[in-house]
């Protein structure tokens, strides 16, 4: 989604500014602009990558000490030049850069052109900066009280800044439903869609709330109030993210890097969590709302995407070791179609970002009819983990590449620590299976490293199968959503077409695609209901499907069937999907490199996905 950057301060602003997008490039976008006040206001946009904007401005005046930045990724308009952002007022005065949809710009526009107004883009934005110069002109105000009044006007969400030509002192900021933080140094502030751009500035910084906006100006001045009018004392947090973990570190891309750091972000989102020993599983973020848990005649999941199938995961495991009823939900669908809900229903919202527009109104919808909200979510700060009553962060560290990985299995880590809980509150284990679970669950973090090893075997299946145009994957039970989960990376980052499914669902419609070009990855662990699976896998061996299986060390039976296996350490059922996700992540990684893909920037997708 769209990326913001600004900065008041000191220095120039243009290295900070397009380091700043760079940082931000994770976040997929189609399109980069830049405006700087030195004297006059000068402002630089072109479609495709910041490298191309960079290239463009080369020998142009791109001095000053105050600047605006963006990526846009296109929603109203196609990614051209005339509708990258900034956007400029008729007078060309101010600039403005702005992630989210205005709705009922197409009215506000309408007015605009009857007024006398022509427009230079198909955007909303630029209305939205049309409307502020309009306001501030006809009614005689200052630019805060202008962009506070259209703000009053516009219908939808946004995170904005817009700096004036007239005010080379002064940056104005706002957000409803997209995410901003300020970020406070010596002297200067920093702008941003997420702390990437501002960490190694300062650790200083400042969410702002929906509704609020943000009076920046030189010698420390920042001051927030609502777009009601009503002042606010700004709330400084401290970052706990680092630099070196938005750099590469001397892997090809960030998703190598993130697949293979999950032995350590499974292992941080259980520290201090569990004691296999003394048979302690704690989560200090729920503990006040333990008993509702224990209460709910129901959880309800809701997520978008990989952490829905997480959810998932989180389905099977509540259900089987809590003994709590579960639905998963769709956020996107959940919002918009009149669920039902009770007072003693525990809702769980599920995101990596926690900015997820879809996630984020199911959420109100869910608070709205009474229901307890817990979040799980990996950034500190984010709007969801700030919407939820409760939650428990997943600490995997940022997730640059676009592809979730180590979100995922940090994810299923949290909701299994979760459910072990409550089935221990619950008396749904007995004590001795209680504890030999989470043993299990303590060696996870070393059996990841080891299914991390598999690396050959991967390759060879890579090459033998990176120019097929669908594959099929198939898993029962704690499998299915792993199934389901593998396809997704595979159609993210390849463009192959990829499905997953539960595997007895096959013979029900799939299986008419089964022939000698179709690849069929099983997910077939010595666990569950490994027998029904290797039926299903007959099923495709007898109409030439090529099969590819994740399989338990030592397994002979779904071995001999299969044309390619790889093996994955024995664990116990529930946690299956924490080590047969990791090959099915490397083997879309490597198809993806042989297939000449944007690993970590795939066309057409966001990293945080702030519009619905
Ligand atoms: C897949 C992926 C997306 C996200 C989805 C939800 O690799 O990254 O499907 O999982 O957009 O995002 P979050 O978890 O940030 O709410």
């Amino acid at each position: 989604m769209c990326g913001i950057v600004g900065y008041l301060g000191q220095k120039e602003a243009y290295p900070i500014l397009i380091k700043g997008l760079h940082r931000l490039e994770y976040r997929g976008y189609d399109s980069a602009g830049i405006a700087l006040i030195n004297g006059g206001l000068n402002v630089y946009k072109r479609k495709g990558k910041v490298a191309e904007l960079e290239a463009f401005v080369k020998g142009k005046d791109i001095s000053g000490p105050i600047g605006i930045a963006h990526t846009r990724w296109a929603t109203h308009g196609e990614p051209t030049d005339e509708n990258a952002h900034p956007h400029m007022s008729q007078s060309k005065e101010l600039s403005l850069i702005h992630n989210g949809i205005i709705e009922n710009y197409d009215v506000l526009r309408n007015e605009l052109i009857n007024r006398g107004y022509t427009f230079n883009s198909h955007t909303d934005t630029e209305v939205l900066v049309y409307l502020i110069e309009d306001i501030q002109k006809n009614e005689g105000v200052e630019l805060s009280e202008a962009v506070r009044i259209a703000l009053n006007q516009v219908i939808g969400a946004y995170a904005i800044v817009i700096l004036s030509k007239n005010d080379p002192d002064t940056l104005i900021a706002a957000k409803k439903g997209s995410p901003l933080v300020i970020g406070i140094g010596e002297d200067e502030f920093f702008i941003a869609s997420d702390a990437t751009p501002i960490v190694e500035y300062t650790k200083e910084v400042v969410y702002l709330n929906d509704e609020e906006m943000a009076v920046i100006r030189r010698n420390n001045d920042l001051r927030i109030k609502t777009i009601k009018n009503q002042d606010k004392t700004p709330y400084i947090q401290t970052l706990e993210m680092n630099l070196s973990q938005l750099e590469k570190g001397g892997f090809e891309h960030f998703m190598l890097k993130e697949i293979y750091e999950q032995p350590r972000s499974i292992m941080d989102s259980m520290r201090g969590r569990l004691n296999a020993k003394k048979g302690i599983v704690s989560l200090g973020g729920i503990i006040d709302y333990e008993q509702k848990m224990v209460a709910a005649n129901r959880i309800i999941i809701i997520a978008c995407g990989t952490s829905w199938h997480a959810g998932l995961v989180g389905e099977y495991l509540f259900e089987d070791l809590a003994r709590t009823p579960v639905e998963v939900e769709y956020a996107s669908e959940f919002r918009y179609r009149n669920p039902v809900i009770y007072e003693n229903d525990v809702v769980i919202a599920i995101s990596q970002s926690g900015e997820t527009a879809d996630t984020l109104a199911a959420i109100e919808l869910a608070r709205s009819k009474g229901a307890t909200i817990l979040g799980i979510c990996n950034v500190v700060g984010s709007s969801i983990a700030r919407a939820t009553d409760a939650g428990s962060y997943t600490h995997a560290g940022p997730e640059i590449g676009v592809a979730s990985t180590k979100a995922f299995t940090a994810q299923v880590t949290v909701l299994t620590l979760m459910a072990l809980r409550i089935a221990q509150l619950k008396g749904t284990l007995s004590k001795s299976r209680f504890q030999q679970i989470l043993f299990e669950l303590e060696s996870i973090p070393e059996k990841v490293e080891k299914t991390l090893k598999v690396s050959k075997r991967v390759i060879t299946i890579a090459e033998e199968f990176c120019q097929v145009r669908n594959f099929l994957y198939l898993g029962r039970g704690y499998n299915f959503p792993v199934a389901l989960e593998g396809a997704l990376k595979l159609k993210e980052i390849s463009y192959i077409h990829a499905e997953g499914y539960p595997a007895a669902e096959m013979k029900h419609g799939p299986i008419a695609l089964i022939d000698e070009e179709m690849p069929v990855v099983f997910i077939a662990p010595l666990k569950g209901v490994y027998e029904k699976v290797i039926s299903n896998i007959q099923e495709v061996k007898a109409r030439r499907g090529k099969v590819i299986a994740i399989v338990t060390e030592g397994d002979h039976a779904v071995s001999e069937m299969a044309d390619y296996t790889i093996e994955i350490p024995e664990t116990e059922e529930m946690l299956v999907p924490l080590l047969a996700t990791i090959p099915l992540q490397k083997l879309s990684y490597h198809i993806a490199l042989m297939r000449g893909c944007n690993v970590d920037q795939p066309r057409n997708l966001a990293k945080s996905v702030t519009v619905e």
